[in-house]
């Protein structure tokens, strides 16, 4: 199954559009993509009926938890489209605070049926692969909303959930660094249940995003010079 992106992300900023809002919510609600997102369960303090003492419980994000996070001015909403003008899939970048420097990826989703299931049988179209080399582009392409270049680009991984690692070899594959590992930090929701889970920070540098660039444009040169050089 081949499937093209074309090339740049659609960006809301604030959102507006409450079918796409609505759509993207459903997807990280999904039984299955669900255990992969922090910030899915909230905190709330809630009376205990016996004792009268407060004491914090887990929620689950609600609609308007959810439009309230994407209200803030440091977030863009971004979403991928076939060629066909499907949506593929959505992820949100988030801008650094003044005097900080790095633009988190987050809640990066792609629409279940063409996630990649390691079928051999048909060829997996590897749209998070595409989705991810946007991303990158639009984050180093772009300027924060406050005008400044970006400089590094962060993601954290939820591990020892299903399927955790397609999305650190997704995010290694394409570039981004191991850096640190916080042991059950990540508070996530898997089979119905709150569980807490290790998870893994992962970074790309500018000036690494800058040389892939390099390499693929001298390899694609090269490719051409071989192709004229082929004909004559
Ligand atoms: C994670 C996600 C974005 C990846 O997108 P995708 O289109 O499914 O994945 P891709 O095919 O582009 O890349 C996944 C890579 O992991 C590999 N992979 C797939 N399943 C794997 C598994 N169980 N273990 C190890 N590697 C796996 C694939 O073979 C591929 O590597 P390759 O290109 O070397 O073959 C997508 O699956 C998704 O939305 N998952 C649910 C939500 C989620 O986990 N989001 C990430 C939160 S940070």
């Amino acid at each position: 199954m081949e499937i093209n992106i074309p090339e740049a992300p659609d960006v809301m900023l604030p959102p507006e559009d409450w079918a796409l809002v609505k759509d993207y919510l459903s997807l990280l609600l999904n039984e299955s993509n669900l255990p992969h997102f922090v910030g899915i369960v909230k905190k709330v303090k809630q009376k205990d009926e016996d004792t009268g003492e407060e004491r914090e419980v887990n929620r689950r994000m609600t609609t308007e938890d959810f439009i309230r996070g994407l209200r803030d001015p440091r977030v863009h909403v971004l979403s991928f489209r076939n060629d066909a003008d499907d949506i593929l899939g959505y992820a949100i970048l988030r801008d650094p605070p003044d005097g900080e420097h790095e633009t988190w990826i987050e809640k990066l989703v792609v629409r279940n049926q063409y996630q990649n299931k390691r079928r051999t049988d048909v060829q997996q179209p590897h749209v998070g692969t595409q989705i991810l080399e946007q991303i990158k582009d639009y984050a180093f392409g772009t300027q924060t909303f406050d005008g400044r270049d970006r400089e590094i680009l962060y993601t954290a991984v939820v591990m020892f959930v299903p399927n955790w690692q397609r999305t650190d070899r997704l995010f290694t594959k394409s570039g981004f660094r191991p850096l640190v590992r916080w042991q059950e930090h990540a508070e996530v929701i898997m089979g119905g249940k709150f569980v807490t889970r290790d998870t893994e920070r992962l970074g790309l540098r500018r000036e690494d995003w800058e040389a892939s660039k390099l390499r693929k444009l001298l390899v694609q040169q090269q490719e051409q010079a071989a192709a004229v050089s082929d004909l004559n």
